[in-house]
């Protein structure tokens, strides 16, 4: 059987350049999304498009016909936004409300974290195939350090605690995975709705790629970094059943040598 990637959240930041990069290396691609128009328009007939809402499972089985591998970049924002999808809108003594009492915003929308970071991705994890070669998933910096600043401001509305649920349930599946934990991402698409995409923080370029196993590091990281991280990791069985950090320090080499580094990863 021939590689077929399929890529849910390939709409968003992280997701469109993990389509660049699997297309580069000639793999085959097939993209999960709610919304076939914008992905036609950013894909034109590159890619494989199955329509789902991984937070509705009767939806995803046709995805996962014949594909050998997951890289999941699915998410919402961290702190209520439109894409939280509230159904109804809260007030505004709801809203005056929310720092204090999260439940009672959630309890009103239908794409939260706790909803997509862990429910949907254990539909997601249901679905995949028993022979599936990996399962990449995109998680966070912080989740072993929830009680730490910046980490708690951040779980505010539990989005660590819902990566957490939703690698545990990767992990528990038996399925071979790679996860990934990023730190505040940085460079284009800028798709969040944070200090970053207001000022249009990038590396530049010149910023090298940190590795640590576990949730070790501090700091940005490039989206392009952690989608080609992803992409990468399917060839190396360096990263097979690992979880680790990436971050961008330091001065960048002419060219990333990626199985160098996951396989300096696995010694330190
Ligand atoms: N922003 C940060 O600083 C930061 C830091 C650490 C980790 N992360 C994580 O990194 C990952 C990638 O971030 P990003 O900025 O690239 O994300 P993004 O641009 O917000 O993209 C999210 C993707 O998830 C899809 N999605 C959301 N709900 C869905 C649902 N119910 N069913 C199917 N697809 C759904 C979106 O599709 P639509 O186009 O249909 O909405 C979009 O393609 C996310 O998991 C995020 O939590 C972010």
């Amino acid at each position: 059987m021939s590689d077929l990637i399929l890529v849910p959240g390939a709409t968003g930041g992280v997701g469109q350049l993990v389509v660049s990069k699997l297309l580069e290396k000639g793999l085959s691609v097939r993209i999960l999304t709610r919304n076939a128009a914008k992905a036609e328009k950013m894909f034109t007939n590159k890619v494989e498009i199955a329509i789902g809402d991984i937070r509705k499972p009767e939806t995803l089985p046709q995805a996962m016909s014949n594909i050998t591998s997951i890289i999941c970049c699915t998410g919402t924002t961290a702190f209520p936004s439109e894409r939280w999808e509230f159904d109804p809108q809260p007030n505004i003594l709801e809203w005056g409300q929310a720092l204090f009492n999260p439940q009672l915003i959630e309890s009103k929308a239908k794409n939260t974290p706790f909803i997509v970071d862990y429910q949907a991705v254990e539909n997601l994890v249901n679905a995949a195939p028993k022979n599936l070669q990996r399962f990449v998933f995109v998680s966070s910096c912080g989740i072993e350090r929830k009680n730490q600043f910046p980490f708690n401001i951040l779980n505010s509305f539990g989005v660590l605690d819902a990566k957490q649920k939703g690698e545990t349930a990767i992990i528990n599946s038996g399925i071979p995975y790679t996860i990934i934990r990023p730190g505040r991402l940085i460079d284009g698409p800028f798709t969040a709705y944070d200090l970053a995409t207001l000022l249009q923080i990038t590396t530049g370029g010149k910023l090298g790629v940190v590795l640590a196993k576990g949730d070790q590091l501090n700091g940005d990281a490039s989206r392009i970094d952690v989608a080609a991280a992803c992409v990468e990791s399917l060839f190396s069985p360096n990263t097979e059943n690992q979880i680790f950090a990436i971050g961008n320090q330091g001065q960048r080499p002419d060219q990333i040598d990626w199985q160098q580094l996951f396989s300096q990863m696995n010694i330190t």
